[in-house]
């Protein structure tokens, strides 16, 4: 029995896919604890923050808002003096008892290993009054018993594979997340079966570096044998993110087209078009080999929305270098671009690099870049007009109530009206067909077809 039966929490998510993902355990081993989940706006006893530290504004908003609730008074009726604050994830894993020495009022600090662990070090900070710092190096992929409690009833992240071998050297997640260790394939179908006996009809399998599963496992299963697998299982939908062009096989891609639940779409994080900059970066592979994969994917998948990451201003970046991105994010036309301005991560090889590239020139850069991202945005979803999209339905809008948010297979937004005669709760969870006769650049918008 431990002393969580009965006390409030909530948790705060930052960062990717991981961190949710790894929320749903926090969730799940709370709630399997004793403890209970407030409603969103409700304050709760204890509040835990799966941190993230990829890039400094990830770093100090997070910082901010932990000091703030940390202070604070609990609800009215509990008998603690203070809310109970544990901090998690990569800033956990990262800055470990540094933490309680520079944010006095944590009472938990924990790692990307010992998910686990929450529940007793709670305990014994709210028994003694003491902050609890605990930390583990790697341990096992991830014990597939952990208790889940997840997001979505429909929607499932599947983490395959953990931690990242690939050091490029702006990066610090291998240092928080540790080296690659991949999931044994009977587990995770196991755990795709059993997601779809739930009802769920998207899965998003995870990893740092997902197609380069099963390199370290015996056997060496391949990432084109897991979609093959997991496909079997029934699943609607199938996704996975992040792809690393230099292990994206010709065997992947051809899985990618003959596996009918894997939907059209594939975020392949490019980096920089410049082969300079590229291997600075240690990525491992050159601007028209990433080329070379885009040709082989349309041509498999003609219909596949792409998307990808690109950092502006790495050390070194000259104005050449960033012509020769500048020109492949545009040849390519990706569905979306996720853009950064390059962040200095202590500990990373980048940091100690020669990086004197003028604050304004790298923010002019960007602004370039952003300015076709969204014309490329807007062209690639005009390309949905007077079509007709199977619409994976997700809620009803924030803003508009009787407006219904979903998600097309190629990965797009898609709006529409719930007809007055259907609850919206009836939608949620289904898939649906919707006539698309608007496109705009972050969405598009139609009729439902009944
Ligand atoms: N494993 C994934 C996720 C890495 S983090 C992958 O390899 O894609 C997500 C993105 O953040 C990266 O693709 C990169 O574009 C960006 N990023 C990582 N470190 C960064 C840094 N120090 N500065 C700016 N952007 C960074
Ligand atoms: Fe970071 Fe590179 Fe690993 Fe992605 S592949 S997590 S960018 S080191
Ligand atoms: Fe951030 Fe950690 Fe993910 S640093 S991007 S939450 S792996």
């Amino acid at each position: 029995m431990t002393d969580l039966v009965g006390r409030t929490f909530e948790v705060k998510v930052f960062g990717c896919q991981m961190n949710r993902n790894d929320a749903e355990l926090v969730r799940g081993i709370l709630s399997a604890s004793g403890a209970i989940e407030v409603e969103e706006g409700e304050t709760s006893e204890i509040v835990v923050f799966m941190t993230c530290c990829v890039r400094e504004k990830a770093d100090t908003r997070v910082f901010g808002q932990i000091s703030s609730i940390a202070g604070e008074y609990p609800p009215e009726g509990s008998d603690l003096s203070k809310r109970i604050v544990a901090v998690g994830g990569c800033i956990g894993q990262r800055d470990g008892e540094k933490l309680v020495d520079m944010l006095p009022l944590v009472d938990v600090v924990f790692g990307t290993h010992n998910i686990e662990d929450l529940p007793v070090l709670l305990d014994e900070a709210i028994a003694r009054g003491l902050p609890q710092a605990r930390l583990v190096d790697d341990r096992e992929p991830y014990a597939a018993d952990t208790p889940k409690l997840r997001e979505s009833r429909f929607h499932a992240w599947l983490p395959i594979m953990k931690g990242c071998n690939n050091f490029c050297t702006y990066c610090i997640v291998p240092y928080v997340r540790g080296r690659e260790m991949s999931r044994p394939l009977e587990e995770i179908v196991a755990e795709a079966s059993a997601l779809v006996d739930d009802g769920v009809r998207e899965i998003t399998l995870l990893g740092q570096n997902v197609n380069s599963y099963g390199s370290d496992l015996y056997g060496r299963p391949r990432f084109a044998e897991a979609l093959r697998a997991i496909g079997e299982t029934g699943i609607e939908r199938l996704r996975f993110v992040t792809s690393h062009p230099k292990d994206l096989s010709d065997e992947t891609i051809e899985a990618m087209a003959e596996v009918s639940c894997v939907m059209p779409a594939l975020h392949l994080p490019v980096q920089s078009g410049s082969d300079r900059i590229l291997e600075a970066m240690n990525r491992r592979y050159t601007a028209d080999h990433y080329l070379g994969i885009i040709d082989r994917l349309r041509e498999a998948v003609p219909d596949i929305a792409l998307s990808t990451d690109v950092i502006v201003g790495f050390p070194g970046e000259t104005a050449e270098d960033f012509e020769k991105t500048f020109d492949l994010i545009r040849s390519v036309g990706y569905a979306q671009v996720f853009t950064f301005i390059y962040s200095k991560r202590a500990g990373t090889p980048a940091a100690t690099m020669p990086d004197d590239t003028p604050r304004e020139v790298i923010q002019e850069r960007f602004d370039r870049l952003v300015q076709i991202v969204q014309d490329g945005a807007w062209a690639f979803n005009q390309g949905s007009l007077g079509k007709t999209l199977p619409v994976l339905v997700e809620g009803a809008s924030k803003r508009f109530g009787a407006i219904m948010a979903g998600k097309s297979p190629q990965n797009q937004t898609v709006h529409f009206a719930c007809p007055v005669d259907m609850a919206t709760d009836s939608l949620v969870g289904k898939i649906v067909d919707v006539n698309v006769d608007l496109a705009r650049t972050w969405y598009v918008s139609g009729e439902l077809v009944r």
